[in-house]
């Protein structure tokens, strides 16, 4: 068993962490604080080959693997989770399904244009009323010949301002459970598509959440994606390689706790001498490592297993499942181990902690993915 990366992995790993120390970091409290969305880092991160990195060079991407990805996810999510998970959703939930699914006609006309990161996805699955629950979708694309009708509202939607294109499920055949279900490219542009209230949130304050509206949207034919009723599945299997994603952003807002921790840990005196030398805080580090190592091999191994094209849906709710658990606790430890200092926004960890909660809730909660992999066990 090999565990060491290729250099071209290791290459990628040092140019997303040079990245994220010369790029993120200065503004990263300030963008946190006041809820910006990083228009100019998100710009960068298109031009560094960050938005699409899986994708085929043929359609403007880095032709990556998904090992390399989730390194570069990690270091990102190190120091701003907010533009990490602008770039997990553009990558893995509208990259990574338009290139497996899409028509040639759709990979050329938005594809290119979301992989070489001159616009921006989004991925529109959850509804109001329809979170966890995702078969039970109230919105509808009623086929009208020439186009399909769409009506509906969709909620908490990453990117949803800032995306120019938008994968959307809706029911085409209501009464068919996930059967009824397809998959639908739109226009930021479409009559009747309107961009509704911006979240205010907890964490990863700076990526933009949105509920979307569509009141009589004229949706084309070309623009269904794989068939009719293929929607249901197409989400799942996104989101199977989404949560690949997540898993290593909950990593890298796990590691770069800790790595603050430790830095911390050695520079602060007490008792006259530094609480490194304190066994509590060398047993707190001893954890915090030990969890972050576990959360890494389950992390590069779904990662792994889907760059064999071997199935890595119970692989990757494993590793969504763990990573977020462990970012929450070694978050909260890298709070208390900074003491006070923890509890103010300008020595990071206190923003780290609060974007740990949300890797236990998007793209399927904990309780989801422990479904995912129970269901494996009993199959
Ligand atoms: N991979 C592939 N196929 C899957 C699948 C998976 N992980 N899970 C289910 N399916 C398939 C099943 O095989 C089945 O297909 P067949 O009928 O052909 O056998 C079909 O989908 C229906 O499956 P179930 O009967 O198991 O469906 P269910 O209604 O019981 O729901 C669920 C299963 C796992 C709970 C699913 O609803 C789910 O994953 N829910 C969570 C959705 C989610 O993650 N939402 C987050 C949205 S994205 C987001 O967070 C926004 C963002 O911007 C970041």
């Amino acid at each position: 068993m090999d565990f060491s990366l290729t250099e071209e992995q290791e290459a990628v790993r040092e140019a997303a962490r040079d990245f994220s120390q010369t790029h993120l970091l200065s503004g990263v409290v300030d963008r946190d604080s006041k809820a910006l969305f990083p228009k100019e880092q998100v710009k960068m991160m298109g031009e560094l080959g960050f938005m699409g990195m899986m994708v085929s060079p043929k359609f403007l991407g880095g032709g990556m693997d998904t090992v390399s990805y989730v390194l570069a996810v990690e270091e990102i999510s190190k120091v701003d989770a907010s533009c990490s998970v602008i770039m997990s959703v553009n990558n893995s939930l509208v990259c990574w399904g338009l290139e497996k699914y899409g028509s040639e006609k759709q990979k050329e006309k938005y594809l290119k244009r979301l992989a070489s990161g001159e616009i921006l996805g989004a991925f529109c699955l959850s509804e109001p009323e329809a979170g966890s629950d995702a078969t039970s979708q109230k919105t509808t694309a009623m086929d009208h010949g020439d186009y399909f009708l769409l009506n509906g509202t969709k909620n908490w939607i990453t990117n949803g301002g800032s995306a120019e294109v938008y994968l959307v499920m809706a029911q085409t055949e209501p009464g068919l459970g996930h059967k009824g279900i397809s998959a639908f490219i739109l226009e930021k542009g479409y009559e009747g598509f309107s961009v509704g209230k911006k979240e205010d949130k907890l964490g990863i304050r700076s990526s933009d959440t949105h509920s979307l509206m569509f009141a009589d949207v004229k949706v084309p034919k070309d623009n269904l994606i794989g068939s009719l009723g293929f929607g249901f599945k197409f989400a799942m299997e996104t989101l199977n390689g989404g949560r690949i994603g997540i898993a290593a952003q909950a990593l890298g807002i796990a590691s770069g706790a800790y790595e603050l921790a430790l830095a911390y840990s050695k520079e602060r005196k007490t008792f006259g001498k530094h609480i490194s030398e304190h066994q509590a805080i060398q047993f707190k580090l001893a954890e915090m490592a030990t969890l972050i190592d576990a959360a890494r091999l389950m992390v590069l191994r779904a990662a792994y297993l889907k760059d064999l094209n071997q199935d890595y849906a119970d692989a990757s709710a494993r590793a969504k499942l763990y990573a977020s658990e462990i970012a929450m606790k070694v978050t909260v430890e890298a709070v208390q181990i900074h003491g006070g200092y923890g509890y103010v926004k300008e020595y990071h960890v206190e923003r780290l902690m609060r974007d740990a909660k949300i890797t236990q809730i998007y793209e399927g909660t904990s309780e989801i993915q422990k479904i995912v992999i129970s269901r494996g066990l009993i199959r």
